[in-house]
């Protein structure tokens, strides 16, 4: 039931909305937090606590950027002003060329003022503020019409609900920007997706650009997101004079912004592009140009457009750090699930000074497509940090001794059957005691985010292994120092160094655990997620898919992974004894009994007209299944409950897209999601 509510509750609620949206800014913008994650966290449960209590919820509180259902697609959105691209510049005389066209059209012999920035490789995002409000973010599309993808931006939480900072808010505003993911979150989601049997993105841009477009929101907010705001598009009640004018004062509104500047003259301008082209292999994220706009919005508006780019903004493309070598040989390793990776050793060849030898050809869908053979000549690339890859073979170069790599009918490794699951892009082979799955599997198991056994490396677990010391992970457990001594690699001091790392993991937690164990599917996320709802490792056993699917972030495959997992008896078997041999494992994620999965977890309703039971009697009902009941209908408002004579609420309910169902949906409803 709802408490009354008091001017003082409201303030408090206000301030708590305020202060959490500054250290918001702080953290992900700014980078600078000034209070702990803890002292954060115990705000923000506060303010929960509160809007949950007496149903005052601010359309700019932090709580609202989490939890909304997946969509089925996403909605069409039409750009006010269309969003452009950009002409490309490739050399220095090309912005030569520019500059001379810009002062011919505006018949100028004065030096042009220019803004010089990086140009980020992720996602173009328009978002609407009305009111100061983030109202509305769509993808870029195909410049004139884009997707609704606002559920998923507000869940990056160095994008802004709300304007701050700003004495003037305009009444509307196109904010436009790019999202991007930094080359090293890119890195570890690869890894952690190639961990999890899946396909790895491509580069930075695909990664950002398939986070933001996910029809479910929590696995945008798994990821971790960029934005660089550069520009607008439509505005109202509100001016700018020039493009550093415009990005000083988003960066004032609290935005996050490129680094900007002003230069007179195109000679100015080049240095100014060298100086981020020089810069760039510093950066956290991944750049291929440098954008130059002209500085004054008015000259800007009598250059107009082309069709498809502005006159007045060039993108100057840095050359890639590119070579041309020949692939020796093409190889497939296993991976710690089985999944075969084709992967292509090259005649040593330096790119952007570094030795590149070999590189991963990701699976045989990309080889087909690229056509890749075994001594092609082939164009290399390592664009900014990333791993370097094959672009393309110079099929010129083609001698006719080139042989294909057709998928192994065999393991590599250990000569067991290799099959594609339907739908998967993978070929993985089937052999449970394969070598290389097994080093994989142990390797997994001791890394750093999994039982963090220091001293356990690739080349360790294969002297053990190769030794017939371990022969899966819980041999470490009973490994002896004695037995260590007697290796090559091995004195007293490491071997008893490594006895104490591997008698240390044993404590840990519940969420680690989960993770090394190399579950189908389940990487670092899925393992909190798991670790959240369940309190211990014992409540897992057994378990049915249906139980896990409760969890609003898993999924099919994740759900029935786990739960043939935990079905297992050479699994269990393998768990018990683990305990057996001294594992203790805490759960501090654990979310209590209160916070115990309900079947309408994180729902709102409504009620209006009259039902075929007492109005408290299904309040109370909807209620003990986790969702809350409030008196009056909002955007945030999951469902309406109608039953006979109605009142006014249909109708808001109706202009607001609210869904609404009736006695009997609400009961299937909650047959439904049980
Ligand atoms: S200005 C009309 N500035 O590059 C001006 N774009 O290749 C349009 N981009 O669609 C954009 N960094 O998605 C601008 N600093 C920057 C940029 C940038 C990246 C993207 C943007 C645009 C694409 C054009």
């Amino acid at each position: 039931m709802q408490d009354k509510i008091t001017e003082q509750i409201k303030h408090e609620t206000e301030k708590l909305v305020k202060d959490l949206n500054y250290h918001c800014y702080r953290y992900y913008v700014l980078d600078s937090p000034v209070i702990s994650d803890e002292e954060y966290d115990r705000l923000y449960f506060h303010l929960k606590d509160l809007e949950d209590k007496y149903h005052y919820i601010l359309p700019d509180s932090p709580t609202q950027r989490v939890g909304a259902p997946p969509l089925d697609k996403f909605e069409k959105v039409k750009h006010t002003e269309p969003m452009l691209s950009l002409d490309n510049a490739f050399t220095y005389n090309d912005l030569e060329e520019f500059d001379k066209r810009i002062k011919r059209l505006l018949k100028s012999d004065e030096d042009i003022e220019y803004t010089v920035e990086p140009k980020y490789d992720g996602l173009a995002i328009e978002l609407t503020y009305r009111d100061g409000l983030l109202f509305k973010a769509s993808t870029r599309g195909d410049g004139y019409e884009g997707e609704d993808v606002t559920r998923n931006i507000k869940t990056i939480r160095s994008v802004p609900m709300k304007i701050g900072g700003v004495g003037i808010i305009p009444e509307e505003i196109d904010i436009r920007g790019e999202m991007y993911m930094d080359i090293s979150e890119f890195e570890k989601l690869n890894k952690d997706r190639e961990n999890k049997g899946e396909p790895p993105f491509a580069n930075p841009r695909n990664a950002a650009a398939g986070s933001v477009r996910q029809l479910d929101s929590s696995i945008t907010a798994s990821r971790k997101l960029h934005l660089a705001c550069y520009g607008m598009g439509a505005i109202k009640g509100i001016n700018f004079h020039t493009q550093y004018e415009f990005i000083q004062w988003l960066k004032k509104a609290r935005f996050p912004i490129p680094d900007i500047t002003e230069e007179r003259g195109i000679e100015k301008v080049m240095h100014a592009v060298k100086e981020i082209e020089d810069k760039r292999v510093g950066f956290k994220f991944e750049t291929d140009g440098a954008v130059v706009k002209v500085n004054d919005f008015g000259l800007q508006k009598q250059l107009g457009m082309k069709t498809r780019e502005p006159r007045w903004a060039v993108a100057y493309k840095f050359a890639a750090h590119q070579g041309i070598t020949k692939i020796k040989d093409i190889q497939g390793s296993v991976g710690r699930t089985g999944v075969i990776t084709p992967f292509a050793i090259f005649e040593p060849v330096r790119i952007g000074g570094v030795t590149v030898s070999r590189s991963t050809l990701h699976n045989w869908d990309e080889m087909e497509r690229k056509d890749i053979q075994i001594g092609d000549t082939v164009v290399v690339e390592r664009a900014g940090d990333v791993i370097p890859h094959v672009i393309s073979v110079i099929k010129e170069k083609r001698t006719g001794r080139e042989k294909p790599f057709p998928v192994p009918e065999k393991c590599p490794v250990c000569g067991s059957t290799v099959l594609r699951e339907e739908g998967e892009v993978a070929f993985r082979c089937i052999g449970l005691n394969c070598p290389a799955q097994v080093q994989e599997k142990i390797f997994h198991f001791a890394s750093r985010g999994a039982m963090d056994i220091e001293g356990l490396g690739e080349k360790n677990v294969e002297l053990l292994y190769s030794k017939g010391l371990i022969n899966h992970f819980i041999d470490m457990y009973r490994l002896k120092k004695e037995d260590l001594l007697q290796l090559p690699r091995f004195a007293e001091k490491s071997s008893q160094n490594l006895i104490d790392a591997i008698e240390k993991s044993k404590h840990t937690t519940l969420a680690r655990f989960l993770y090394s164990l190399g579950i189908l599917h389940v990487g670092e996320y899925a393992s909190k997620q798991l670790a959240k709802n369940f309190e211990n490792l014992e409540n897992l056993y057994h378990i049915k898919p249906g139980q896990i699917l409760k969890i609003k972030q898993m999924g099919d495959k994740i759900a029935h992974s786990v739960s043939d997992f935990f079905n297992d008896r050479e699994n269990l078997h393998i768990l018990k004894t683990l305990k057996s041999l001294g594992l203790k494992l805490t759960n501090p994620d654990f979310e209590g009994e209160e916070k115990q999965i309900k079947p309408l977890d994180n729902l709102s309703f409504v009620i209006t007209g009259t039902l075929p039971k007492p109005r408290n009697e299904v309040e109370d009902l909807i209620e003990s299944l986790g969702a809350h009941t409030t008196s009056s209908i909002s955007k945030n408002t999951s469902y309406l409950v109608v039953g006979t004579d109605p009142g006014s609420k249909l109708r808001k309910a109706e202009s607001l897209g609210v869904k609404i169902i009736s006695y009997t949906e609400l009961l299937h409803l909650i047959e439904q999601k049980k």
